[in-house]
């Protein structure tokens, strides 16, 4: 198929580009680079031996996108693009909801024109809110507490109404839990701008002694070891869920969610990270961050049920993967 992987420069979307390739898809990516460099097309290259198109344009501009789709004849999209801070969104929502709705409306708008009956859309696991663990596809979805998971609540509503309104626009939205790790290579990987918020990263750049310390959020929840219980998963896994989903696409609307199904606490993960690399993880235990919640992990049987997908790699893979790619970038 010719797959428009929007976002695909940056980190999941590297990734799954890299696993379409491999399965023989032809790839066109379209980044504006907001979050992303020019320099993962090369590594993308330099990985698969193929070069992708690129289009350096923004997806909420209808006119550039639409360019894409009189290019190429586009089979199906898998659309990553987006601005994923939380804290961010909090202080710019409006960025965030032009940002993150108007892209997926410019996008399903030139499905409809031109067509394509295929869509894979980015979501999260945020949307559930505090809803009692595990998660499972069929729970209604609580009040998020920020803009970003409002954007994601906002666009399956979209996508659900367009699809039911126009049966041959198909679509697969995804919820992804807790994204680690990076390609084996350590060519790509995930590369914040600025302080991280989100552990592993902060982790990585503790190892690295970037930074002094690892502020570990509250050790008094009721979970394994009092510290916050997530489920990660393995970027590559990721990525082979997405290839699942573009191709094993049914009628209408699914969900599904893309987890492990098992949780790790904050004190796990950072054990595995010393004891896997031999490297140290200076940490504090500090109070709880606002807004967090003690545990979550997804019940991830549908997944494997109806796309044939199931997550392979373990916690000790994501933090070795997750330290070779910062080595590789020191
Ligand atoms: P990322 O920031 O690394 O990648 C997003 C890419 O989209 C970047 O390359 C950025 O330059 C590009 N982009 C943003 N807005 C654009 C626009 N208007 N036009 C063109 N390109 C644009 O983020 P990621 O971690 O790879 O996340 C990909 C998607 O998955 C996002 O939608 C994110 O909200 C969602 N998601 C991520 C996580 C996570 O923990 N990483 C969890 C759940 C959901
Ligand atoms: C965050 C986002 C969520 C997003 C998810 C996946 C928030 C409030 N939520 O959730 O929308 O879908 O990432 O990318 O940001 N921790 C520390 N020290 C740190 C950083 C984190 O102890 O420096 C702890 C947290 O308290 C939590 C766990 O590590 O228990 C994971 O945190 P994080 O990586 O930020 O992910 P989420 O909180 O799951």
């Amino acid at each position: 198929m010719n797959i428009l992987v929007t976002g695909g420069l940056g980190f999941i979307g590297s990734h799954t580009v890299v696993e379409l390739i491999k399965n023989n898809h032809t790839v066109i990516i379209a980044d504006n680079l907001v979050n992303s460099k020019l320099e993962v097309l090369d590594k993308l290259h330099q990985i698969t031996g193929i070069k992708p198109t690129f289009y350096q344009i923004d997806v909420t501009d209808a006119d550039q996108t639409e360019r894409v789709f009189t290019d190429h004849q586009i089979d199906g999209v898998i659309h990553f693009a987006g601005l994923k801070a939380v804290g961010e969104s909090v202080a710019k929502p409006l960025e965030y909801y032009y940002n993150n709705l108007v892209s997926t409306m410019v996008l399903s708008r030139l499905c409809l024109k031109y067509g394509v009956g295929k869509f894979v859309f980015s979501s999260s696991a945020t949307v559930y809110g505090e809803n009692e663990v595990p998660f499972v596809e069929t729970m209604t979805l609580l009040p998020t507490t920020n803009p970003y998971g409002e954007t994601k609540k906002i666009s399956e509503r979209i996508l659900e109404d367009t699809s039911r309104a126009n049966p041959g626009f198909s679509v697969n939205l995804l919820r992804y839990f807790n994204p680690v790790g990076a390609h084996e290579s350590g060519l790509i990987g995930e590369d914040p701008n600025g302080i991280p918020n989100n552990l592993m990263p902060f982790v990585t750049k503790v190892a690295k002694g970037e930074m002094p310390r690892l502020s570990v959020f509250g050790d008094d929840y009721p979970t394994v070891d009092g510290t916050g219980v997530r489920d990660y998963i393995h970027v590559v896994d990721l990525a082979e869920g997405h290839v699942a989903a573009i191709e094993k696409m049914g009628e209408g609307v699914s969900v599904y969610n893309l987890g492990t199904g098992k949780g790790t606490s904050v004190l796990e993960l950072v054990n595995a990270f010393i004891e896997v690399n031999g490297v140290d993880v200076p940490y504090k235990i500090v109070g709880r961050r606002a807004g967090d919640i003690a545990e979550f992990y997804a019940d991830a049987s549908k997944a494997e049920r109806e796309l044939g997908w199931k997550a392979k790699r373990g916690i000790r893979e994501m933090v070795r993967d997750a330290w070779g790619f910062e080595k590789n970038n020191m």
